[in-house]
């Protein structure tokens, strides 16, 4: 039997590289080892209250990004979670046993109690329940999620724990976050300093042209240069170094890392050979996404064999689910 594997992205704006190479790199690879669920979290868009035609479009853009980028439907299974109404199901069960205390520590919340004071809505505070039923619906045991995610983890693998303690059971297995390197990759802005993310703004997405990735590029941060041989990279001039060393050759990568060394550096030409390289592995991606996007039929059949799929693995949880909490099984 194959390992079980679940991953969601939300559908919130284009795919970027940070998506990418944070964890769309890892389903690609995934969906060959493992039994491999991959969704898009639509019901966790809400908590920011859009509008219909606005989910309607952004799901078909995702599902159009991930097929673009290689997740083969034949492969693994791909759905829209708001199609799979037992995770919400499974979501109001572990609601019951997540505690106040621990939800308002998660930082995420935290941040958005910041960021958007006049929307602190209950979907916010209770996002690490939903992620967890949307993981432990599929029984999964490996997560492809970038550095960002770890604490929403730490509390999936909580919950999980916390029901099989309750209820005497061996229902669900911990899950745990997967990584293709030792490292979690972060793809990091190109605005000085922090990730790179669709709320940060400074994000380079798959679908960008030629054109717009070089304006990104250029524009990115730097300083007048080192002065003194092998000097430590500040962060800006680290982050820059960082998505080279994703994207571009390792030669390419050595010889600019050799010139920052020698103080011989000159920024202009190592963004210029970044935009390039960006381009080259975004076009033929791009190019896709452009073909399966205007595919509606395709999308529509994608979707609803994914949604019957991930239904009989979601269906089987629940109903074992039920009984153990003292509810008839249908
Ligand atoms: P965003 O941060 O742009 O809103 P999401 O939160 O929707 O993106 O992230 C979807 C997936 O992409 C998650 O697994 C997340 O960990 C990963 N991810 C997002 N940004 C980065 C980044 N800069 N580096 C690595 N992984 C990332
Ligand atoms: N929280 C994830 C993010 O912001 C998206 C997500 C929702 C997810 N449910 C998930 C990721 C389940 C992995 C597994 O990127």
């Amino acid at each position: 039997m194959k390992e079980i594997v679940v991953s969601g992205i939300r559908p919130t704006g284009n795919l970027h590289l940070g998506n990418y190479f944070g964890a769309v790199k890892s389903f690609l690879q995934m969906q060959h080892d493992y039994n491999c669920y991959f969704f898009i979290a639509d019901w966790h868009s809400l908590t920011t209250h859009p509008h219909p035609d606005n989910i309607r479009r952004s799901v078909k853009t995702i599902l159009a990004e991930y097929l673009a980028c290689g997740i083969d439907p034949e492969l693994a299974t791909i759905y829209i979670q708001s199609d799979v109404r037992e995770v919400a199901e499974l979501y109001l069960y572990l609601n019951m046993n997540a505690y106040l205390g621990e939800l308002e520590r998660v930082t995420s919340f935290k941040d958005k109690v910041r960021k958007q004071p006049d929307n602190v809505n209950a979907g916010l505070l209770t996002y690490p329940s939903l992620m967890a039923a949307d993981i432990i619906i599929h029984k999964a045991v490996k997560v492809p999620v970038g550095k960002d995610q770890e604490q929403n983890m730490e509390m999936a693998r909580k919950f999980a724990r916390r029901f099989n303690t309750i209820y005497d059971v061996d229902c669900f297995p911990e899950p745990d976050s997967f990584h293709l390197s030792e490292k979690a990759v972060k793809v990091p802005g190109l605005d000085g300093s922090g990730k790179m993310g669709k709320s940060e703004g400074n994000a380079i997405y798959l679908i960008d042209d030629e054109s717009t990735i070089k304006k990104k590029v250029m524009k990115a941060v730097t300083d007048s240069g080192p002065t003194v041989p092998n000097s430590e990279k500040p962060e800006a001039i680290q982050n820059l170094f960082s998505l080279m060393d994703i994207v571009s050759e390792k030669e390419t990568y050595d010889f600019f890392n050799d010139q920052y060394n020698n103080c011989a550096i000159r920024y202009g030409d190592m963004k210029k050979q970044l935009a390039v390289d960006i381009n080259a592995f975004c076009a033929p991606i791009r190019e896709r996404i452009l073909e399966i996007q205007s595919n509606d039929a395709y999308l529509d059949e994608v979707a609803r064999a994914g949604a019957e799929r991930a239904r009989i693995s979601a269906q089987k949880t629940i109903r074992e689910v039920r009984e153990i909490i003292g509810f008839r099984a249908e």
